[in-house]
């Protein structure tokens, strides 16, 4: 399978292109990026030698087969591909509404032959894959979300070089990059990203763009777990922020037991503070997520059982250092060649965009003033 990349950013050098290049069968083809200095010195150093600076471009190119997107605001771009003949490897979200999501998955029904995989890597985490073994069909007292986001100067490691040069040209403010590149600080949030996200909001709750960006940049990948494990929960009962980098809830889940959420950017931990935790009658499991940006970080699966009336194990364990990220790829070219399903789906992607719109649509509505 021959893939041309879209957007050569932070994830896609510090995760996929080193990934994509380990796995037989698949040939990073071509390079995409707006910034024609990133792009140069990103392909010089993956030894590409097909580039783009023109995404349309790239997607006349039919010598490829796939494109993994790894753009910013990429609905449109996902469409693109999927117009073009192209099946699609997607970073998460899908979309950054429920209303762009669901037309991604209509002109998916449409063409049945292509296969879009969403970058949800933890679906690809063999921890996760265990937890959801031993968790499904059986109702939990609770479930716990805990995603505490430290600002990404402090958490994104020794993952060798990034290059990222200010030479992008004028795209009539189009949302290009997640982050400053002369500051490495967050983007403010792109005004037509916020205005898209803004209309799909009960007015009394537009105020809440950057809270529904936590939770879905942030949570989507919790969410994503949740879902997973025990399907879409049927209610949001309570949700509650702080500030726009803090959403707390309680969901039901259809098994009626509640899970608690708690997601929180920002914080200067120097460590990666991700759990997700299942309460069952007599035991309990923690999944500890490693930092997604390190590879072979781990997923640390904390277990606790009572055995008998006061005796308890206490147990940590990892189910090997297998990658996510390369686990995505390599489930994605299995895909395309018809061998397995797609696991993390634009299915469970899009309920994940439409639970972020839910909790937020859940918090009091702000007072005169605040
Ligand atoms: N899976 C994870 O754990 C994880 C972690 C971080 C980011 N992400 C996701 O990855 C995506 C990218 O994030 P990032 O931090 O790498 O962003 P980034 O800003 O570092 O990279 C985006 C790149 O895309 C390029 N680009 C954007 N639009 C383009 C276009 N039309 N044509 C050509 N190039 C274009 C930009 O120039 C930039 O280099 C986001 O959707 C984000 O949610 C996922």
């Amino acid at each position: 399978m021959r893939v041309g990349i879209l957007g050569c950013g932070y994830i896609a050098q510090s995760r996929h292109l080193p990934a994509i290049r380990e796995i037989a069968g698949i040939e990073l083809a071509a390079l995409c990026d707006l910034s024609a200095g990133t792009l140069q010195l990103v392909a010089d150093y993956h030894n590409v030698a097909t580039r783009y600076t023109s995404y349309a471009e790239m997607l006349a190119d039919d010598t490829l087969d796939a494109i993994g997107v790894l753009s910013y605001d990429h609905a449109a771009d996902i469409l693109a591909a999927l117009r073009a003949g192209k099946h699609v490897m997607t970073e998460k979200p899908l979309a950054f509404t429920v209303g762009e999501a669901e037309e991604i998955k209509a002109v998916l029904a449409e063409n049945p032959d292509l296969v879009l995989q969403v970058g949800y890597q933890k679906l690809h985490d063999p921890a996760v894959l265990w937890l959801a073994d031993k968790v499904r069909g059986v109702a939990p007292r609770a479930v716990e979300i805990h995603d505490y986001g430290a600002i990404l100067a402090r958490v994104r490691g020794d993952f060798g070089p990034i290059f990222r040069v200010d030479d992008l040209p004028d795209v009539g403010g189009a949302a290009v990059r997640t982050t400053v590149a002369a500051t490495g600080k967050a983007a403010q949030v792109n005004p037509d990203v916020a205005s898209r996200i803004a209309a799909t909001l009960p007015a009394t709750h537009a105020s809440f763009v950057e809270t529904y960006l936590t939770g879905l940049m942030l949570g989507s990948h919790d969410f994503s777990v949740l879902n997973f494990c025990y399907g879409m929960p049927r209610q949001v009962l309570f949700a509650h922020t702080t500030g726009p980098k803090h959403l707390q809830a309680v969901l039901e889940l259809e098994n009626g037991a509640l899970c608690n959420v708690d997601l929180q950017l920002g914080t200067s931990y120097g460590w990666w503070d991700e759990r997700f935790s299942v309460y069952g009658d007599d035991d309990q499991v923690d999944l500890r997520f490693g930092n997604p940006f390190l590879a072979f970080s781990g997923t640390e699966i904390v277990t606790r059982s009572t055995v008998n009336d006061n005796d308890r194990t206490l147990a940590s364990s990892y189910r090997g250092y297998e990658d996510g990220f390369k686990n995505e790829w390599i489930h994605f070219r299995d895909a395309v060649a018809g061998e397995v399903a797609v696991r993390s789906t634009a299915d469970i992607a899009a309920d994940d965009i439409r639970l972020v719109r839910d909790i937020v649509t859940r918090l009091p509505v702000p007072s005169a003033g605040s």
